[in-house]
């Protein structure tokens, strides 16, 4: 995807509109920021504006409030971690467009940083109203959309800008966009997908996109139960999606249709209820689970069987835990399969969002994989195939022409 940076354009003076995505937990009790990760993801876009002599306007949202103000939602406490973090001021803004935006940017010199409010305190923002878009533009010369989080979203700030100021892709989108985009249209083989999380529902549409991509899904976490009841297996108590057993022996016939390999797990760690110290136990899945119990990791068996199918791989995409990661008891699977994508050598290792973004993060293996997504939703539709639209709506590499990939 050629996509027009912030690297190919003169910075020198100019005010330059960052989205940012800043949708970062809050802490109930402190009000502060609880994980800055996507905070700290967009430094090297803000930093290169700042050295290049450019003025940083930075817009986000945060959570989602009805369309005002809400003191709950407020990016104030982002501006807190930002100053920290670029060790210089950062003015925050108790609005994102109107009289005081318009003062505060007028005022701004070269290398300063300003923070403006919830774009979603403006009910225009998800409408993705032109006149607001407009207004947004207004207050800059270049639009820098650096929210790859939010790139499944056509939103004001992210898309609606993009027709009245130029847009260009920031670091981090720059690096989603390739990462993400070369596991999707042109991964090196052998390729091999895990899939885990709760339901079969919410990785229909990776599963039969990569489907044409991959040589090899390993499916874990509590979706494997639908595809073991598909099979005829006792699954007990397990979590599994009746409406969808006719579904997931189709994506079996149709893996092996396409000599995909699909591989599900030959034992499971079972349990009562969903606690810390409860009693657990292991069982095959041909011997199935009794009623009662409900299988929430994947076994000592399937893990071997995971770990041999990741040797050699070219290219690994990771989405979704193993098991309910977040109880050490049921933490083993996911632990062990985030140390082995990490451990993997002359392979580009891809965590594709959310919970297992979340896992990889608690076994500090962050930085030992080639990249860690900070999409959700986002990173899921790109694993889908879609175009997504705040990708869509930025500058191709040959300026002036948008929409190719
Ligand atoms: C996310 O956290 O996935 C993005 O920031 C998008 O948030 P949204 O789902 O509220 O649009």
């Amino acid at each position: 995807m050629s996509k027009k940076s912030i690297k190919d354009i003169d910075l020198k003076s100019k005010r330059v509109l960052i989205r940012a995505d800043f949708n970062v937990p809050i802490d109930k009790e402190t009000g502060e920021v609880s994980d800055d990760t996507r905070i700290r993801a967009a430094l090297p876009t803000i930093n290169h504006i700042i050295d290049s002599g450019g003025r940083v306007i930075l817009t986000s949202h945060l959570g989602r409030p009805k369309g005002e103000p809400d003191p709950k939602y407020s990016l104030r406490p982002v501006a807190k971690v930002l100053e920290d973090l670029l060790g210089r001021n950062v003015a925050f803004v108790e609005d994102c467009v109107g009289e005081g935006a318009r003062r505060v940017i007028e005022a701004m010199q070269d290398g300063d940083v300003v923070l403006l409010e919830n774009v979603r305190f403006h009910a225009e923002e998800t409408k993705n109203d032109r006149g607001f878009a407009k207004e947004l533009a207004s207050l800059a010369d270049i639009h820098v959309n650096d929210a790859f989080g939010t790139a499944h979203r056509a939103h004001a700030s992210n898309v609606g800008v993009a027709e009245f100021l130029p847009s260009v892709a920031g670091f981090l989108m720059e690096k989603e966009i390739k990462m993400l985009g070369k596991a999707v249209h042109d991964p090196e083989h052998p390729y091999v997908v895990i899939l885990g999380g709760a339901k079969v529902s919410d990785k229909i549409g990776v599963i039969t996109n990569l489907l044409e991509k991959a040589d090899k899904i390993l499916i874990g976490g509590a979706m494997m139960f639908t595809f073991l009841k598909a099979l005829g297996k006792p699954i007990g108590d397990s979590l599994a999606e009746d409406d969808k057993i006719e579904l997931s022996k189709e994506i079996m016939a149709e893996a092996e249709k396409k000599s995909v390999e699909l591989v599900l797990p030959v034992d499971t760690i079972i349990a009562k209820e969903i606690a810390s110290g409860v009693e657990k136990k292991t069982v095959s899945v041909d011997e199935g689970i009794p009623q009662g119990w409900k299988g929430l990791d994947i076994g000592p068996e399937t893990l071997k069987l995971f770990v041999s199918k990741l040797e050699g791989a070219r290219t690994v995409v990771w989405n979704g835990p193993m098991g309910v990661f977040e109880i050490d008891d049921f933490a083993v699977g996911t632990k062990k399969i985030a140390q082995a994508i990490a451990a993997l050598k002359d392979s580009t290792t891809i965590i594709g969002g959310g919970d297992s973004v979340a896992a990889i993060n608690k076994f500090n293996l962050a930085d030992r994989v080639s990249h860690v997504s900070t999409g959700g939703g986002a990173s899921l539709e790109m694993l889908e195939g879609k175009e997504l639209p705040g990708i869509a709506s930025l500058i191709s590499e040959e300026a002036g022409k948008k929409n190719d990939d």
